[in-house]
C-alpha cells in the first residue's frame, strides 16, 4: 500500500502549498490555478482581471481623513496639495482617506526624457515574475551572467532590472536616501550595478511615484531629486516607476511622474524611464513626453487570456508608439506557468510586432532550447529594434470582407527591409489563414512577391501576383511571421 500512502502525502503537500500564498505572491486572476488565499496578516487583493496579489492588511478604507499628518516632507519650498489616497488598483476597493503631502508642487516641470537612451523598446530581464520579493544579489548577478552564457547579450538583450523589495523600510534619517537591504544586497545596489556593468550590460531599478511601493517599501514622492542622485551614483540606467499601494493616484499623475523625469534629467547618467501606472489616466496620451515607455494595463500573468487581452488593449493605442516612446505590455512570462510553446511564440511575436519593451521574467537557467530559440530569433528582434522605422505593426484586413476578431489576427508593419506580415491563430484549434497580397498596406495592386518565414529564417517556395492569395495552416494559439519579398 505504499503507492496510495505516497499519493496521500503528495496531495497533502500540494494542498498545503495551495492553501497559503506568501507575501506579495500571486493569489488569483483569470487562468490562475495556484493558491487563492494568503498567509495570516495578508489579504488577496485583485489588481485586475489577471492578477491578484497577497498584500499586507494595512490599508484601512474606513479610517478618518489624515490630512493633519503629512506623510512626506521635503526641504523644497513648494505648495501643498490635498490629494486622494487609495490602495492598490482594485475594482473592489474604494478610495476614502485623504492625506496632505507637503512638498508636492502645483505644477510640473516639462523636461523631456533623455534622448540618449530608449529610442527602440528596451530588451532585458526583470526580477519580478521570477522572484517577486525574494530577490538578492546572487539571483540578479546570475541573470546577468546568463545573458552572456546563453547568448542573450549577443542577441541584443541589455538591461538587468531589479523590481520591488530591494530596500529596507526606512530611509536613512540623516541623508534621506533609500537604504538597500543589507541582507539581500550585501554589496549594496552599487555593488550589483558594478558587476552588471562589468559584463557590458545595463542596470535598472524600481521605485514609486507615491509614498510607498506596491510592496510597502519607500516610494520617491517628495524625494525625487535625492533618489535620482542616489540612483545616478549607484550606476542605474533604467527606472521602472510604479504607482501602487499607498501611492496617491489622481489626475495629477503626470505631474508626479514629471518630477522624476526632471530629477533624472539633472543627473549625468541617462536613464531609460518606464511609467508603470497600469494604463491609468490615459497615459498613452502623455507618456511619450514624460518617459520612454508606459504600462498599458495591470501586471501580466502566464496565461493565454492575459496575452490576448493585452494585445487587444495595445492595438487601441498604437498611434502613440514611435521612436523614444513605447506602450509596455509588461514583462515576459516565457518560462513561467503552463503556456504551450505556440502560446509562448505568440507572446514573443506580439511584443515584437507591437514594439513593447521585452523584459524576460523567468529564472533564465530553466529555459529550454526551444524557448531560447524563440527569444533569440534574430529576424524578429531586428524588426523590434529597427532604427529606420519606429512604428509598430498594425492590424489589417487580409481579404475583402474578412471577419473581425478580438484581438485582431492579421498585422502588417514596415522595417528598413520592407513589409512584414504577422498572423495569430486565436482559436484553440488549427486554422487556415489566408491573405491577398494587394490587401497588405503599402504593397500596391501590381507586382509579384514571395514569402520569407522569419521564424525559420528561410524563403518559402512560390511566387505570387498582387491579386493572389496565400494560405497557411497555423497551429492553435500560434503566430506566423513573414517578410514579403518584392520581386
Ligand atoms: C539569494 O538566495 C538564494 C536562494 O535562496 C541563496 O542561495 C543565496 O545565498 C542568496 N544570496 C544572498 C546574497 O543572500
Ligand atoms: C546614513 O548615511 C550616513 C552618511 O552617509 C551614514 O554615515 C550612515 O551610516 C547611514 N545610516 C544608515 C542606517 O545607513
Ligand atoms: C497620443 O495619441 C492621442 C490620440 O491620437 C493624441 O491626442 C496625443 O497627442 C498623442 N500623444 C503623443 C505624446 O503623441
Ligand atoms: C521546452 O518547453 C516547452 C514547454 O514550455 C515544450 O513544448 C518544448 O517541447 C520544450 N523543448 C525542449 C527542447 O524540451
Amino acid at each position: 500500500m505504499l503507492f496510495p500512502f505516497l499519493t496521500l502525502v503528495l496531495l497533502a503537500v500540494a494542498s498545503q502549498t495551495l492553501a497559503q500564498a506568501g507575501p506579495f505572491a500571486q493569489c488569483g486572476g483569470n487562468g490562475w490555478t495556484g493558491s487563492t488565499s494568503c498567509v495570516a496578516g495578508w489579504q488577496c487583493v485583485a489588481q485586475n482581471a489577471f492578477y491578484s496579489q497577497c498584500l499586507q492588511q494595512t490599508v484601512s478604507t474606513t479610517s478618518a481623513p489624515t490630512s493633519s499628518s503629512p506623510t512626506s516632507t521635503t526641504t523644497k519650498t513648494t505648495t501643498s496639495s490635498t490629494i486622494t489616497s487609495c490602495g492598490i488598483l482594485s475594482a473592489t476597493k474604494s478610495c476614502s482617506a485623504t492625506l496632505t503631502v507637503t512638498g508636492f508642487p502645483a505644477s510640473a516641470p516639462t523636461t523631456p526624457p533623455s534622448n540618449l537612451v530608449g529610442k527602440t523598446p528596451a530588451l532585458g530581464w526583470n526580477s519580478w515574475n521570477a522572484y517577486a520579493c525574494s530577490i538578492n544579489e546572487t539571483k540578479v548577478v546570475a541573470a546577468a551572467n546568463q545573458f552572456i552564457s546563453l547568448g542573450l547579450k549577443t542577441a541584443g538583450y541589455q538591461y538587468i532590472n531589479i523590481d520591488d523589495c530591494w530596500s529596507v523600510m526606512a530611509r536613512n534619517s540623516t541623508t534621506n536616501q533609500i537604504v538597500p537591504d543589507p541582507t539581500k544586497f550585501p554589496n549594496g545596489i552599487s555593488g550589483v550595478a558594478t558587476q552588471v556593468h562589468a559584463l557590458g550590460l545595463k542596470f535598472g531599478i524600481y521605485s514609486d511615484a507615491g509614498t510607498a511601493t506596491c510592496a510597502g517599501f519607500p516610494g520617491s514622492l517628495g524625494f525625487e531629486s535625492i533618489d535620482a542622485a542616489t540612483f545616478n551614483a549607484w550606476g542605474v540606467d533604467y527606472l521602472k516607476y510604479g504607482m501602487s499601494m499607498n501611492s496617491v493616484r489622481n489626475s495629477n499623475s503626470a505631474i508626479r511622474y514629471r518630477q522624476m523625469t526632471a530629477a533624472l534629467a539633472a543627473q549625468a547618467r541617462p536613464v531609460q524611464f518606464n511609467l508603470c501606472l497600469w494604463g491609468n489616466y490615459d497615459v498613452w496620451d502623455w507618456g511619450a513626453r514624460v518617459g520612454h515607455s508606459w504600462r498599458l494595463s495591470g501586471d501580466s500573468s502566464a496565461t493565454w487570456s492575459y496575452i490576448t487581452s493585452i494585445i487587444s488593449t495595445a492595438v487601441q493605442h498604437l498611434s502613440n508608439d514611435t521612436f523614444g516612446g513605447h506602450g509596455d505590455m509588461d514583462m515576459m512570462e516565457i518560462g513561467n506557468g503552463a503556456l504551450t510553446i505556440q502560446e509562448q511564440r505568440t507572446h514573443f511575436a506580439a511584443w515584437i510586432m507591437l514594439k513593447s519593451p521585452i523584459l524576460l521574467g523567468t529564472d533564465l537557467s530553466l529555459l529550454n532550447s526551444t524557448q531560447l530559440t524563440i527569444i533569440k530569433n534574430a529576424e524578429l528582434l531586428a524588426f523590434h529594434q529597427d532604427l529606420t522605422i519606429g512604428a509598430p505593426a498594425a492590424p489589417f484586413t487580409p481579404f475583402a470582407s474578412a471577419p473581425t476578431t478580438s484581438p485582431p489576427e492579421y498585422y502588417s508593419g514596415k522595417s528598413s527591409k520592407g513589409t512584414h506580415v504577422f498572423i495569430i491563430n486565436t482559436a484553440a484549434t488549427a486554422a487556415t489563414k489566408t491573405f491577398t497580397f494587394s490587401q497588405i498596406p503599402g504593397l500596391g495592386a501590381s507586382g509579384s512577391f514571395s514569402v520569407h518565414d522569419m521564424w525559420a529564417g528561410a524563403d518559402l517556395s512560390g511566387t505570387y501576383t498582387a491579386s493572389a492569395t496565400f494560405s497557411v495552416t497555423v497551429q492553435p494559439h500560434d503566430t506566423v511571421a513573414y517578410f514579403i519579398n518584392v520581386l
